[in-house]
């Protein structure tokens, strides 16, 4: 039987048993839902069992565990490492949500629940890619499985069994399918995401909080104060004002702009999809090389004072944010929030303290486009879309992914499946059949070609 036959006589049951993962609200980030993310880690296990993945095991770490499995057909094959994730986003704002997160259903032709494109219905073309391939006698690799259940929240655990267990991992190449392409008439290849360094701060003004009447014009307002501060952290292009933010940035040749700006986008498109009447950015960048190349700066969160029904005349003691950075190649995440620290606390005034609390971060990634690794994805992707797929940096991070390089001295390469319109993070997640099933028929040629 072929790869084709087999995936579309099993169809409908790899669609079942994908459905099954959804169900499971695995939040990494929110530790009322721990049992769920225990589960569904043992619950990815039981697929890799049921497929004939061998030496199954959770590797337990001081949070959530990693599954891993493989198959050595023979040593003197090259070995595939797939990594994924199982665990999600939190589904909130729940009220915008046209059906429930974790019970999965399908509508025009999409998968909709939290989960579906990030990453669980993409990890899972690769179980089901490894059945297909187990089942029609033509595995052309050994392949391991290492799936983990905290990259939504940085990847700490991980990072230890990476170090701790280098044997274990030995192989030739990682591949993961947490990325996307451009549509689904152009494909690519994910060739660079971005680093990040995520902070916390905390604003304090007076000791308690203060009648507005009393002591207004008086006393600093922490609120004030750090939306002064954070609108400073940007100057008239859109540049970020932090001392040395920039020196290490790589610096990208204008022919290699000029390749960038080859790939197809739709400004007009981009616009109408977001509802928004113009972009935004870092003057003399195109919107592709804003959300790629360029570092940025965001407040992902601010808040404080009085929020609730009507409104109470008061100074509050305490202002807080949460800010992220994307950094670029070269740039170390360590550096640039030290960095941010020392900048911050410089530009407050006297009549306030600030606190900086450093969250989780992590370095860029760039791969190569002339290496096995890649060219195999590319004919691969070649073959099932008819097109060669284009490589294209995307502004996401996955942190690992630089940490891979660093510990196993191996590159990753980015086949995912995805489709920036498919919501991840967002309410209405979804991944589209043609999608799932386009991956799953991608992926056994990704192995047959890097065996040749
Ligand atoms: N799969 C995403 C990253 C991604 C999505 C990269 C689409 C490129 C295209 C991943 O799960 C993710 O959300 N990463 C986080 C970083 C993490 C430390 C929370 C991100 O990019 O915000
Ligand atoms: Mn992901
Ligand atoms: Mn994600």
């Amino acid at each position: 039987m072929t790869h084709l036959e087999y995936i579309e006589k099993n169809k409908d049951r790899f669609l079942q048993e994908l459905f099954e993962l959804l169900k499971q609200p695995s939040i990494s980030a929110n530790p009322k839902y721990k049992d769920s993310v225990f589960n569904t880690a043992q619950m990815v296990k039981d697929n890799l069992d049921k497929i004939g993945i061998e030496n199954t095991k959770l590797y337990e770490t001081k949070g959530y565990p990693i599954v891993y499995g493989e198959k050595i057909i023979d040593k003197a094959l090259p070995t595939v490492l797939i990594y994924g994730h199982y665990d999600v986003q939190p589904p909130d704002p729940l009220d915008l949500w046209h059906s429930d997160p974790f019970k999965p259903e399908i509508r025009n032709e999409k998968i909709y629940a939290r989960g579906a494109c990030d990453d669980k219905g993409q990890f899972f073309m690769h179980v089901k890619a490894a059945e297909t391939m187990l089942a029609t006698n033509s595995l052309t690799c050994n392949i391991k499985f290492m799936i983990e259940g905290e990259e939504e929240v940085g990847s700490e655990n991980l990072e230890d069994f990476v170090k701790n267990n280098k044997e274990l991992l030995s192989s030739d190449v990682i591949l993961i399918s947490d990325t996307g392409i451009i549509a689904n008439d152009t494909p690519s290849i994910t060739t660079g995401l971005r680093g990040l360094s995520y902070v916390e701060v905390e604003v304090t003004g007076p000791n308690r909080d203060l009648h507005s009447g009393l002591y207004g014009g008086a006393v600093a307002n922490p609120i004030n104060i750090l939306c002064k501060m954070i609108a400073s952290l940007h100057d008239e292009n859109n540049k970020i004002t932090i001392p040395n933010f920039y020196d290490k940035v790589e610096i990208i040749s204008e022919e290699q702009r000029k390749i960038m700006a080859q790939a197809p986008f739709d400004i007009d498109a981009y616009k109408q999809e977001l509802d928004i009447n113009d972009v935004y950015g870092e003057t003399n960048f195109s919107t592709m090389e804003r959300n790629s190349i360029r570092p940025t700066l965001d407040v992902n969160g601010i808040w404080g004072g009085y929020t609730e029904e009507g409104a109470k005349t008061v100074i509050p003691s305490k202002a807080y944010a949460k800010i992220s950075m994307r950094l670029v190649p070269h740039q170390k995440s360590d550096e640039i929030t030290k960095l941010f620290e020392d900048h911050f606390k410089s530009i407050a005034p006297k009549s306030v303290t600030v606190q900086v609390r450093p969250h989780h971060g992590g370095e860029a990634y760039v791969s190569p486009t002339n290496e096995k690794g890649y060219l195999a994805a590319s004919k691969a992707m070649e073959e099932t879309f008819g097109k060669t797929p284009i490589p294209v940096r995307t502004g996401g991070s996955i942190p690992i992914v630089a940490l891979f390089e660093k510990e196993l001295g191996l590159k990753s390469i980015l086949m995912g499946f995805g489709l920036d319109s498919d919501a991840i993070h967002s309410p209405n997640e979804h991944y589209g059949l043609f999608n799932f099933f386009k991956g799953i028929e991608t992926i056994p040629l990704f192995f047959k070609h890097f065996s040749q």
